[in-house]
């Protein structure tokens, strides 16, 4: 029976509760200027190489990486189906193209060994996702785009501080996006944030969205000059609270990371004698940091269907639920061909584009939906105790 809880997350530490009411009493509930303060922590925080910029949602951040780098209708953009939809939706939304490329069953993130073959005239970038907080072989790919001159981004909204061969992932694309809505591993209340190589790409992605009054003040003032800079905006200001508790949660950042990481590997070890659940493995050079916990369930070695065996978990205290139940690009809203459902805007480009799904063909993504079952895994400080209790449940609800 699990009856350990991990902290409150985010954290409730005393100096974040009483930053975040002198803002208030301040009055300074939203700020034109965007949040300079946690730009300049997160910049420093991703090497100090690359412009940030603090939005409204990591949806937002995804959609500025796009426009920023000219992406738009006619567009493909290579990504993979198994992801939170909003890596998939952002494309949509700018009227681009999402094309699928197969994951590796086993770790849930992009083969790099699938994408040529999905590539085509048409493709401008790689959209990969560092889901669960694992790192995706983002050093790999990028050779891929080098050499076929794409474009990467990285969809790092579950993989805050998580590290591939020593980088921080963000460091891999010519762009990232990331989300920081709170139950993200740097949460504040709603927000998230793009990093940009290219300072030009930055700027016109800023013309899509930023607030004229968020621009450095000459710069502004050389866009008015050529009629530039007005009101036209995709409304991507930010909540001037989520953004300053994002960055006081930063120096704790790492640390939490660590008892992740450390309570996860807990884990691993104690599964050794837990039939049937497995942790995958760490992607080669990977410092995962495990913002949803996603464990292999294979029933062949307790004879119970996964939903069983989850339905046997909850009176043992473990929640659980299936974070993917079905591939991106089997969900039937992506299905332009089927008349009886309520219309959906995007329909009109995928139709345009001659995009049927349904003839993709993703066997790693399917069974990988098929066979993972995942947790909350905000256990950010050491909970050796936690971890035994939850091999435990676990040993029990497999027992035949
Ligand atoms: C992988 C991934 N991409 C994008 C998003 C979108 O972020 P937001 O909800 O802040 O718009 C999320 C989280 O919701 C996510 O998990």
């Amino acid at each position: 029976m699990l009856t350990e809880t991990p902290p409150l997350h985010p954290r409730r530490r005393p100096e974040i509760l009483a930053a975040a009411q002198s803002l208030l009493a301040e009055g300074a509930w939203t700020r034109l200027e965007g949040a300079p303060e946690t730009e300049a922590a997160l910049r420093a925080f991703h090497g100090g190489e690359r412009e940030v910029w603090w939005v409204s949602s990591g949806t937002a951040a995804l959609e500025a990486i796009l426009l920023g780098h000219g992406i738009g209708p006619g567009d493909e953009i290579l990504t993979t189906p198994y992801t939170w939809g909003a890596t998939v939706s952002a494309i949509l939304a700018i009227g681009a193209v999402p094309l699928f490329a197969d994951i590796d069953p086993l770790t849930g993130l992009l083969d790099p060994a699938d994408l040529p073959a999905r590539l085509t005239p048409r493709t401008k970038a790689i959209l990969g996702v560092h889901l669960f907080g694992r790192p995706f072989a983002a050093d790999r790919l990028r050779t891929l785009c080098d050499s076929r001159g794409l474009l990467l981004f990285e969809d790092g909204s579950q993989a805050h501080g998580a590290r591939l061969h020593g980088r921080r992932v963000g460091a891999f694309g010519h762009a990232a996006a990331f989300s920081c809505m709170a139950y993200k591993p740097l949460g504040g209340t709603e927000g998230g944030y793009a990093l940009f190589a290219d300072p030009a790409a930055a700027e016109r992605a800023y013309l899509h969205g930023k607030h004229p009054r968020g621009l450095a003040p000459e710069r502004a003032a050389a866009l008015a000059a050529q009629g530039l800079l007005d009101s036209l905006q995709l409304g991507w200001r930010p909540c001037a609270l989520g953004a300053e508790l994002a960055r006081l949660a930063l120096p704790w950042l790492d640390e939490e990371n660590a008892a992740r990481r450390a309570n996860a590997e807990h884990l691993r070890a104690l599964l050794a004698d837990v039939p049937g659940v497995s942790l995958p493995p760490e992607p080669p050079g990977a410092e995962s940091v495990h913002h949803l916990m996603s464990l292999l369930y294979d029933e062949r070695a307790t004879d119970l269907p996964r939903a069983d065996f989850l339905a046997r978990l909850r009176p043992l205290g473990v929640e659980t639920f299936v974070y993917i139940p079905t591939p991106i690009h089997r969900l039937r809203r992506l299905d332009w061909t089927d008349p009886a459902q309520p219309p959906v805007f995007w329909h009109r480009q995928l139709r345009e584009a001659g995009i049927r799904y349904a003839d993709t063909r993703l066997p790693g993504a399917e069974r990988r939906s098929a066979t993972s079952f995942e947790m909350a895994w905000n256990w950010t400080e050491p909970a050796p105790r936690a971890m035994e209790q939850l091999a435990s449940a676990l040993r029990a609800a497999a027992r035949r």
